[in-house]
């Protein structure tokens, strides 16, 4: 089922996500749930609050990019309860979009190296490491579990330029070709 994609403003997305549970109810039925909504927002990850709800759970597939940049093949995955442990190497700056911000894209700072623990679908405890453009989108998903955007790592400057764009995204005003849900309608 495609679900309404949560935009810039909804106080969802600046709250801090909590744990779940392995009894969580329906968790298969979400995380296909998050897919769908995914895939058919032409996306390459979601996380749990953009879709309202405040657990930490995320979905990632960079397989379908895979074209492009080789070393993401068969890279789909569902991470439960994910923390990061350490960010290392060196920091990358790389242009960046969100479902939750359309039509808006900047340069972001991000390492390029992170360690992270996180159970998959079936509950099992990972502790991993991901490089280069994994590393990034995780960490882009991510922030969104802690009640973070990317637009938060730009400059002040940055910020004025793109005001008005988050003041239309607030209102409602954005020209999506997937489902969504603004603060105010
Ligand atoms: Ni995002």
């Amino acid at each position: 089922m495609i679900l309404p994609v949560y935009l810039y403003g909804n106080p969802i997305l600046r709250k801090v996500a909590e744990d779940i549970t392995a009894d969580y109810l329906e968790l298969s039925k979400l995380v296909e749930n998050m897919f769908e909504t995914m895939y058919n927002a032409e996306g390459v990850g979601l996380a749990a609050p953009q879709i309202g709800l405040g657990i930490r759970v995320v979905v990632i597939d960079l397989d379908i990019i895979s074209d492009d940049i080789p070393e993401l093949k068969g890279f789909k995955k569902t991470f439960i309860n994910p923390h990061i442990l350490e960010k290392s190497g060196e920091e990358v700056s790389q242009e960046e979009g969100c479902l939750s911000l359309p039509g808006i894209h900047e340069s972001v700072k991000r390492s390029s190296r992170i360690r992270l623990q996180y159970m998959d679908e079936n509950f099992i405890l990972h502790d991993e490491v991901f490089e280069g453009y994994k590393a990034r989108v995780i960490q882009h998903e991510f922030d969104h579990l802690d009640g973070k955007m990317f637009i938060d790592h730009t400059s002040p400057i940055r910020k004025q330029l793109i005001k008005s764009k988050l003041n239309n995204i607030v209102s409602g005003k954005v020209n999506c070709s997937y489902r969504t849900k603004s603060v105010r309608k």
